[in-house]
């Protein structure tokens, strides 16, 4: 099959498209024609070695959606079922033509969302879930301020914390302010123009997913008692400079449990997809490229058949 790879870590030039053995599915795995799969920001971060993986050909890559094409042993899917997911932690290799996962973390793609958009919505679902609801633990009626309204991940959680009644607060460049509107959150700060912490205060709960500078800040517009998430900040969350608001990092596992819930909040009309850019494998590069340069609106994904 057709796959992209690394040897060694480094730029984008050192992705490679081409041959790789077929994967081979194990007990309670299933072989995956992949359809399509997507661009994370751990994909680029993966590629210069931040993850420090020791072994090469290195396979990129971490959610998909396609149509299941071998079951091994024990595997509760079959042969011609649609689903979506993201490959177990600590593995890679979406950006293929196969891949082989276990069956109990991956869910069935509703048959009105495209292999393109479950793409785009698996890891990002996940994680603004994962944030979200099991994390944050936020409740109606609360306010949160989301940061990076117009990436993956945010996308989601503006329109999850809306569809849990809360108040959304965001943030975004110009260029992406009617887009980031569109996702329906209460009110959208542009960061090129207002400083947050001048206008935000007395927040719930953050989200943060954006990084560096973006995340110590965020601290100061919670409230007594408050607590925020970070996923742009590293394996740990950082540590705040006040003690009276809890710094958390949520743990992202994979789930059954998780890619339903994304299905059934597709369903209900709660999540529509991001906006979506599409890219052929061979492209890789450039994709890398635009991830890597962070300010781009929703998600790349690889159209892979
Ligand atoms: N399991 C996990 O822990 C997990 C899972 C998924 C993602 N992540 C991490 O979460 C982060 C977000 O990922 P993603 O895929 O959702 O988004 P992304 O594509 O990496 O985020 C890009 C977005 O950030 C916005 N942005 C950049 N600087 C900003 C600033 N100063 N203030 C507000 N927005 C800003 C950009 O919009 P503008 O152009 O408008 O600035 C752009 O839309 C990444 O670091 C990723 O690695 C972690």
């Amino acid at each position: 099959m057709k796959a992209v790879y690394i040897e060694k870590f480094g730029g984008p030039e050192v992705l490679k498209y081409g041959d790789v053995p077929d994967p081979v599915a194990g007990a309670g795995e299933v072989v995956v024609d992949v359809h399509a799969a997507s661009v994370n920001g751990a994909d680029w971060k993966v590629r210069v070695g931040d993850y420090k993986q020791s072994t090469f050909p290195l396979g990129l890559g971490r959610d998909f959606s396609g149509i299941v094409s071998a079951a091994g042993a024990g595997a509760d899917l079959k042969v011609g079922d649609a689903v979506f997911g993201v490959l177990d932690v600590g593995h890679e290799g979406a950006y293929a033509e196969k891949l082989a996962i276990k069956a109990a973390i991956i869910g069935k793609k509703p048959d009105r969302l495209s292999h393109i958009d479950a793409a785009a919505l698996a890891l990002t679902g996940l994680t603004a879930l994962v944030a979200v609801e099991d994390t944050l633990k936020l409740q109606r009626g609360e306010t949160i301020l989301i940061q990076g309204g117009a990436g993956g991940v945010a996308s989601f959680a503006i329109q999850l914390a809306k569809h849990i009644g809360a108040r959304v607060i965001t943030t975004t460049s110009t260029p992406n302010l009617d887009y980031v509107r569109s996702l329906g959150p209460d009110e959208v700060i542009d960061y090129k123009t207002q400083d947050f912490t001048k206008v935000v205060k007395d927040c719930d709960a953050v989200f943060e997913t954006v990084g560096g500078d973006v995340a110590m800040k965020s601290f100061a517009v919670l409230k007594s008692g408050g607590r925020a998430a970070f996923i742009a900040s590293g394996g740990k969350a950082p540590t705040p400079p006040r003690g009276d608001v809890a710094s958390l990092r949520p743990a992202v596992g994979r789930t059954r449990r998780h890619m339903e819930r994304v299905a059934d909040l597709y369903q209900k009309g709660a999540i529509r997809p991001p906006e979506v850019k599409l890219y052929r494998l061979d492209q890789v590069a450039e994709a890398h490229r635009v991830s890597e340069g962070r300010h781009f609106r929703g998600k790349l994904v690889f159209q892979v058949r």
